[in-house]
């Protein structure tokens, strides 16, 4: 049982909910430590992880595999997790992958990417907790025009507006707002009951969350603009490697104090014998 739980999601609207990804034992904890409400274990895995590039050809096994890490890591922390790409396409698959993420990695609760709120209703009737996510759905970019902010015009925003909507009467016990204009996240924000987390989608809504290593500046391939860097810590983990290389070479390190003794009479008697 998490700290946080679905109900203080719904308790927290009006609030400031924070949610971070974590992928792993290590990076779940430091996020626990922090005292985060959420953790997600996003597909965003395929990107800053696995290096794929993007998320779609993340496979439920991998998210498996690495929401049962996170749990590892996060404590009693409530720990969402991604249903990835195609994961979701029949109501069978999704309440499998879902049973997956819930019983065998201990998840707290699933996100769905995308207007999909037929299926959130028969999974949250089932008794899966889901949270939503709409606006840039990564799994679903190219068909968005690719990776830009959504909502800009009017249908588009009317769409947006209907959709989320549509999931908070699914049952959908949170949402995710990714790169929609901020005063179209404050407006759904304030007509839903349910609690929005924003990402790229400004201040207007109940929560935010970042991708770990946005944050943190461990990913170096892009930075959305909508990313702020708490530390440069690509940076730092090249200087320090360099400096390890440099002493490994160097013969700085390894020093008396990181290495083992032997008792001299077991080395004389061991040389004596060779
Ligand atoms: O996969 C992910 O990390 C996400 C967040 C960006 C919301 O879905």
């Amino acid at each position: 049982m998490s700290r946080f739980t679905v109900k203080d999601f719904k308790a927290n609207k009006g609030g400031r909910i924070v949610m971070v990804t974590a992928y792993d034992y290590p990076s779940a904890r430091l996020a626990e430590a922090a005292g985060v409400d959420a953790i997600l274990v996003g597909d965003s895995v395929g990107t800053v992880v696995l290096g794929y590039g993007e998320t779609q050809p993340v496979t439920l096994a991998e998210m498996v595999h690495h929401a049962k890490a996170a749990r590892r890591g996060a404590g009693d922390t409530f720990l969402v997790a991604d249903v990835p790409y195609l994961a979701d396409a029949t109501f069978e698959r999704a309440l499998a992958s879902a049973e997956r993420l819930l019983k065998e990695a201990r998840a707290d609760a699933v996100k769905i990417e995308g207007p999909k709120p037929e299926l959130v209703e028969r999974l949250v009737a089932a008794g899966v907790p889901v949270m939503g996510h709409l606006g840039l759905t990564p799994q679903t970019a190219s068909q968005l025009g690719g990776y830009k902010v959504q909502g800009r015009d009017l249908k588009t925003a009317k769409k947006l507006l209907a959709d989320a909507r549509a999931l908070e009467a699914a049952g959908a016990f949170a949402l995710v707002l990714e790169m929609v204009p901020a005063p179209l996240a404050a407006l759904i924000t304030e007509e839903l009951s349910i609690p929005t987390i924003g990402i790229g989608s400004g201040p207007g809504t109940d929560g935010q969350v970042l991708v770990f290593h946005d944050l943190l500046g461990l990913f170096e391939d892009f930075k959305p603009r909508f990313v702020k860097r708490y530390l440069e810590g690509a940076e730092l983990f090249r200087a320090a490697l360099k400096a390890y290389a440099e002493d490994v070479k160097s013969g700085r390190f390894p020093e008396e104090k990181h290495s083992f003794t032997l008792k001299d009479e077991v080395l004389s008697a061991l040389k004596k014998g060779l």
